[in-house]
């Protein structure tokens, strides 16, 4: 009988609510990204066309982010049969990778090796990430969807300040590689604002791979060019490495918060893992329905045990077993969440193991929603701006340096100041451990699409939107609310600068914790929001950087 209501009250409520958006949202981290993925949209493609529109589009007016150079990681909601999916697209080490290849003899990590030129680059994702979507989930072939892009490259974009300030940080790596500096700079100097960056050779790589696919990139005269050059200036790619490289196809993490069924990136992410345990132990406490007043402390305490087992337990599925069931569960969150003390930051070093993790530079995140109810988050990556700033000759693509995202020696930091396990130690064609958490959450009447750039900080980041949403607040909160961070070790709350003056940062204090500014505001949060009662869509780009967000309607050509 009771069942039997309930049932009658859903399938009432499932009427009251639209089946499909009717409109389209893209959030990206630059207007013409976004441009180029409604483009797409307008000749009949769907979302997973889009995002291969938007995402190519940003490896050339986002150089410094992601690019044919990189990897990522795009999390899938096909709304015809409901299918889940995340492609990874993660870079693998080549083959003659070595677990000590940035030590030197005296068994000191070389730093500069790891990070800078072509011995830091995996072998790049992005290009069997387009051909895979394209083939398996898009509407249109990449001779369409790679179109826009290969016209930016060619017609060039205006340098603006971003770029400056990305290209700033990376000149010194830039200049030692001509052909990258050719490009990216002006006879070695950061070029003026408004002035045109063109990428002919690019154009030619993205048109290979619109014409040939996956072969246009990992075959031919492009693999050809890509590993003479890295072998030339010292690095060890082969043939074999490239033609080698496939996506996988990998269930998402798959959780609940607040009413909301959250679903994000699994291994080898730790996001979707860390957010996941984070929330459970936030859980514990009333259901996640926590006071203002203590909702800061109890999520930093949440995120300081889920941090700490990102470095000793997480690293590729593919080469190391982890016990994610257990980290997931709702006993381990119970077991984690009975050591949180109300009134008391818990030291990091009361809860053993130390391993470390910090600050983060560049990469990109795009959301799309198709009219139909099609979606995507994908979070791209080159890892530091500009990558490892090295570019093959006549190729335009500009290497990752994401084979620092490997642990290079227990102990040993990295650019974020991580500090894995064996678990993450380089090997042969193993993928290095990401942060990267593109999500979505969906509660009875909205469903949320987000994800940022910001290396380890990019787990706390998505939690924080998430929060948001499960507490109904709009998507332009989501990405414009104060951020703060703790990651086990440094032992202390990261913050924006102007976080420091919040109730949250004295509540938190209060407690004991070290509430620290970064000196400067961080992240890049793209998020839609499609809002199933109200019959709404709506997008915001962060305003902490350049991105374009835009919902539209179906071009009138679509419409009936
Ligand atoms: O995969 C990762 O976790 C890093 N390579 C991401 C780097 C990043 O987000 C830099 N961003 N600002």
């Amino acid at each position: 009988m009771m069942r039997g209501l309930v049932l009658a009250l859903t399938l009432l409520c499932a009427v009251a609510q639209a089946a499909t958006p009717g409109k389209a949202a893209i959030a990206s981290a630059h207007p013409l990204a976004t441009e180029a993925g409604f483009e797409i949209l307008d000749q009949g493609g769907n979302a997973f066309d889009a995002a291969v529109a938007v995402a190519a589009a940003l490896a050339v007016v986002e150089p410094y982010s992601a690019g044919m150079g990189g990897g990522g990681f795009w999390l899938l909601h096909r709304q015809d049969d409901g299918k889940q999916t995340m492609v990874d697209a993660r870079e693998t080490a080549p083959a003659a990778a070595t677990e000590d290849m940035y030590q030197d003899e005296a068994g000191k990590v070389v730093r500069d090796r790891a990070i800078n030129g072509p011995l830091a680059a995996g072998i790049p994702g992005q290009a069997a990430a387009f051909d895979y979507l394209a083939r398996r989930y898009g509407e249109l072939p990449l001779s369409r969807t790679l179109a826009p892009a290969i016209r930016l490259a060619r017609e060039g974009f205006p340098v603006e300040d971003h770029y400056r300030a990305l290209a700033g940080y990376r000149r010194e790596v830039l200049n030692r590689y001509p052909h990258a500096a050719a490009v990216f700079l002006d006879g070695g100097r950061l070029p003026a604002v408004g002035t045109v960056i063109r990428q002919p050779d690019l154009a030619r790589v993205l048109e290979a791979i619109a014409e040939h696919g996956r072969d246009g990139f990992y075959r031919g005269p492009v693999a050809d060019k890509l590993v003479k050059g890295v072998r030339e200036a010292g690095g060890i790619w082969t043939k074999k490495d490239l033609e080698n490289y496939r996506v996988k196809e990998r269930d998402p993490i798959v959780g609940h918060f607040r009413g909301g069924r959250v679903i994000s990136a699994p291994p080898p992410s730790a996001g979707g893992i860390v957010m996941m345990e984070a929330l459970n132990i936030l859980s514990q406490f009333n259901g996640g329905e926590i006071s203002e007043d203590l909702l800061p402390h109890l999520t930093v305490e949440a995120w300081r045990r889920a941090y700490q087992d990102r470095g000793r337990y997480l690293g590729d599925p593919d080469f190391v077993d982890m016990p994610v069931d257990n980290l997931l569960s709702n006993s381990y969150a119970e077991e984690r969440a009975a050591s949180i003390e109300l009134d008391r930051a818990t030291p990091s070093s009361e809860l053993g193991e130390p391993v470390a993790t910090e600050e983060g530079f560049h990469t990109t995140h795009l959301s799309v929603l198709d009219a139909d109810g099609n979606r995507v988050a994908a979070t791209l990556s080159i890892n530091l701006p500009f990558g490892s700033g090295f570019m093959p000759k006549d190729t335009g693509v500009i290497l990752n340096n994401e084979m620092d995202d490997f642990s290079s020696k227990p102990g040993s930091p990295n650019a974020y100041g991580l500090v894995g396990s064996k678990a993450n130690a380089i090997a042969p064609g193993k993928r290095p451990l990401s942060s990267m958490t593109p999500t979505f959450v969906e509660f009875d009447d909205r469903v949320a699409i987000l994800g940022t750039p910001g290396g380890s900080r990019i787990i706390t980041m998505v939690m924080l939107g998430v929060m948001e949403a499960a507490a109904g607040k709009p998507v332009e909160d989501w990405v414009t609310r104060q951020r703060f961070h703790h990651q086990f070790l440094p032992d202390r709350v990261q913050a924006e600068p102007a976080f420091l003056d919040t109730p949250e940062a004295k509540s938190l204090r209060l407690r004991g914790h070290d509430v620290v500014s970064v000196e400067r505001e961080y992240g890049n949060m793209q998020a839609i929001l499609w809002d199933r009662k109200a019959g709404r869509v709506s997008a915001a780009a962060d305003p902490r950087a350049i991105g374009g967000a835009e919902v539209r309607a179906p071009a009138p050509a679509d419409a009936d």
